[in-house]
Parts: structure tokens; C-alpha cells; sequence
């Protein structure tokens, strides 16, 4: 067991709705505010080739208007993306990369990436290595894509053998997260986003946690100051872990809370029953019966984390589901470092700690006790 990480007793103050990211690639700014989008021209280079838009059928319906506003007249090019994982593959880079050569693209040209995470990451990939790199600036539309997915430079696509496998550290421009875009967003997508800020809530802000457990009711109405906040408290953590360990060697790992779990059973549940927030929401469960088992959480914190992920539910049932064919999955998640794996567990509200070499049957109890 090893690597303790401190809490951060720091707050979002609300006049400052502009973070920095910084790492050995650029300085950047993730933009918390409603209606930012609209300003979106500002932060584009003066001169610049082609803007690419990346975007999907259903955003592009809901948002262009709004786009069209921030680009303040110019001129732009739009990229379909169909949606789905299963389409986040390299052949779909190879084929939008084709059809940006074909309309004008060049090393000048801008991408926007304007989505949930799977446009997020598939844009960046795609600027990340067009023309051997072109500059990116990242829109994300879904509450999980804006608390986490969409800033912090992490791109790629699936291979068959599992998500994410091939990819590229690519740090965007900006990123923009206009909050105002989330009124739009099913239910079911709102709710697994924000188990994503729980997870943010747990390792690293004992202020968001209390807030989530105070104001259930106007998080889940989505009453804008509250989201506002709320999402602009977990932009101000993933900005300060990314900016002190960019390429996941130390600190950033602590942002997989829930997520080793959660990619064994979305995996064992072939991507098709879960979103991948409902997945983290499960994989937390685990992790704090996990943590609890080994006396690292006391039982009235315990108690907490799993009432808070109870209260934004309900969380599909997956009772189904083997937890001897989940532990055996988390020895091939890409964190597992020459088979040892690697788990992030609680040991306080707003404060984790990464541990190896857990017994096996002891992590099979958890997942029996955390699968609904
Ligand atoms: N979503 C985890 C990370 O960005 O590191």
C-alpha cells in the first residue's frame, strides 16, 4: 500500500468561473459558465486555416444555433459523427481525416469537438494526430464529458481488446463548458454524470460532497446556480490533478474513483446495459465496501458515500452479473501494471489512496456486496 493524497480545503468561488490547466504542453483555460459557448470565437486563433466542428446528428439538432452564435460568422466546416462506442474505432479517424483533407483541411486547420466524451475523445485523437497534430478546443454537452471527460487532454479509440487502447495525450486549446447545453440532456444521461461528481466529490472535496447530500433537490431539478457550482468545483479538481501529473504516473490515478470496477462491468456487460457513469456509480460502491472491509474508511463515511450514490440513482440492476468473471477482468484493465492491480480506495470523504496487492477473494466480496 502506498501514496497518500491529501485533500484540497480550497473552494469555488464564484467569480472565478475560469481555470487553468497547465502542463509541459500548453497552458489552457476550462471556462465553467452559462452561455460561454456564445463567446467561443474569443478564444480561436486570429488566423487560422479551416475550423473543422466534429459534432453528432442529435447535438448538432439541439445546439447548432447556439455554435453558429459563437462562431460569430466564421466560416466553418461540419464533421458527422454517428455516436455510439462501437463506432470509436480507428477506421472512423481514418475516414474523417480523409474527408477533412478532401474539404481543404491542412496543418492550419482548428478542430472543435462539440459532444459528450466519445466526440470529446474521437476529436482529439483526430487532431492529435492530423497532420502529425492540429489545435483542438474541446465543447463538451453532457454532464460527464464537462466534469471530467472533456478537459485533461486524454484521447483515443477502442480496439476490439478493450476501451481506450490506442490514443494520444493531446491538450486542447480551451475547453468551454456552457452548462446551459445540459437542459437538454435525458435524464438517464444527467444521473450518470453525476456519479462522476460524486467520484470528484469523494477523492478530493468534502464542500461538493456536502453540497451534493444538501441539495439533492436542485441538483436533480437542475436548477442552474447549483449546477453551475457544482460543476465548476469538479473542473477546479481536474484541473489541479491534471496540471500536477498530466500522463497519470502519480496523482491523476486518483481519478479512476470507481472507474477499475466500472470498466470490468462495462466490459462483462458488453457496453450495451450501462452508461459508463451508472458503471463508475457501481465501481464506487465496490471500492468503498472494498475500503471498508480493509478498515482504511471509517463506518459512518462508508455509510455516507454509499447513501449519496443510493440518493442520485436508481442504478441498473446487474445482480446477474459474475463477480468472479469481474475480478478476473480487472487483471487486463489498462492500469493493471505487469499484473499487479492497482485500486483506488477511500479513506475519508475527500481523500483516496491507491492499493495494490489487495487478496482476491476480499475484492470478490466487495463486487458481490456492491452489485445491485
Ligand atoms: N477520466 C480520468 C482522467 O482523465 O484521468
Amino acid at each position: 500500500m502506498f501514496h497518500s493524497v491529501a485533500p484540497c480545503a480550497s473552494w469555488y468561488n464564484v467569480d472565478m468561473a475560469t481555470f487553468h490547466v497547465t502542463t509541459a504542453q500548453r497552458r489552457y483555460p476550462a471556462v465553467v459558465q452559462r452561455g460561454c459557448l456564445e463567446r467561443l470565437s474569443d478564444h480561436l486563433p486570429e488566423r487560422t486555416g479551416k475550423i473543422f466542428v466534429l459534432t453528432t446528428p442529435d447535438v448538432w439538432q439541439r445546439h447548432a444555433a447556439r455554435l453558429a452564435r459563437g462562431l460569430a460568422g466564421r466560416s466553418h466546416e461540419i464533421l458527422f459523427y454517428p455516436g455510439g462506442e462501437e463506432r470509436k474505432r480507428l477506421a472512423t479517424i481514418e475516414a474523417l481525416a480523409e474527408e477533412m483533407v478532401q474539404r481543404g483541411g491542412d496543418r492550419s486547420s482548428v478542430l472543435l469537438a462539440f459532444g459528450g466524451g466519445i466526440v470529446n475523445d474521437v476529436g482529439g485523437f483526430l487532431a492529435a494526430i492530423f497532420m502529425r497534430g492540429i489545435p483542438v478546443i474541446q465543447l463538451p454537452t453532457t454532464l460527464l464529458a464537462q466534469v471530467d471527460s472533456g478537459l485533461g487532454g486524454k484521447t483515443g479509440v477502442n480496439l476490439e481488446s478493450g476501451k481506450n487502447l490506442v490514443g494520444a495525450f493531446h491538450q486542447p486549446l480551451a475547453v468551454l463548458i456552457d452548462p446551459e447545453v445540459l437542459g437538454t440532456l435525458p435524464e438517464r444521461e444527467y444521473r450518470a454524470g453525476l456519479f462522476e461528481v460524486v467520484k470528484c466529490a469523494v477523492i478530493r472535496s468534502p464542500e461538493l460532497f456536502d453540497l451534493l447530500e444538501t441539495r439533492r433537490g436542485d441538483v436533480l431539478a437542475r436548477e442552474p446556480e447549483t449546477v453551475e457550482r457544482m460543476i465548476a468545483e469538479c473542473v477546479r479538481v481536474k484541473a489541479e490533478v491534471v496540471s500536477a501529473d498530466e500522463r497519470e504516473s502519480d496523482l491523476r490515478r486518483i481519478l479512476n474513483f470507481g472507474h477499475t470496477f466500472g470498466h470490468a462491468l462495462e466490459a462483462e456487460t458488453g457496453y450495451a446495459r450501462l452508461l459508463h457513469g451508472e458503471a463508475v456509480g457501481l465501481g464506487m460502491r465496490a471500492a468503498t465496501f472494498l475500503a471498508r472491509r480493509l478498515e482504511m474508511l471509517p463506518e459512518p463515511e462508508a455509510e455516507r458515500i454509499l447513501k449519496l450514490i443510493e440518493a442520485y440513482g436508481p442504478l441498473p440492476r446487474v445482480g446477474d452479473v459474475s463477480p468472479q468473471a469481474l475480478a478476473l477482468r480487472l487483471r487486463s484493465d489498462k492500469k493493471t501494471v505487469r499484473g499487479e492491480v492497482h485500486l483506488v480506495l477511500p479513506e475519508a470523504i475527500g481523500r483516496v489512496r491507491i492499493v495494490s496487492g489487495v487478496d482476491e477473494r476480499l475484492v470478490r466480496e466487495a463486487i458481490e456486496a456492491a452489485l445491485l
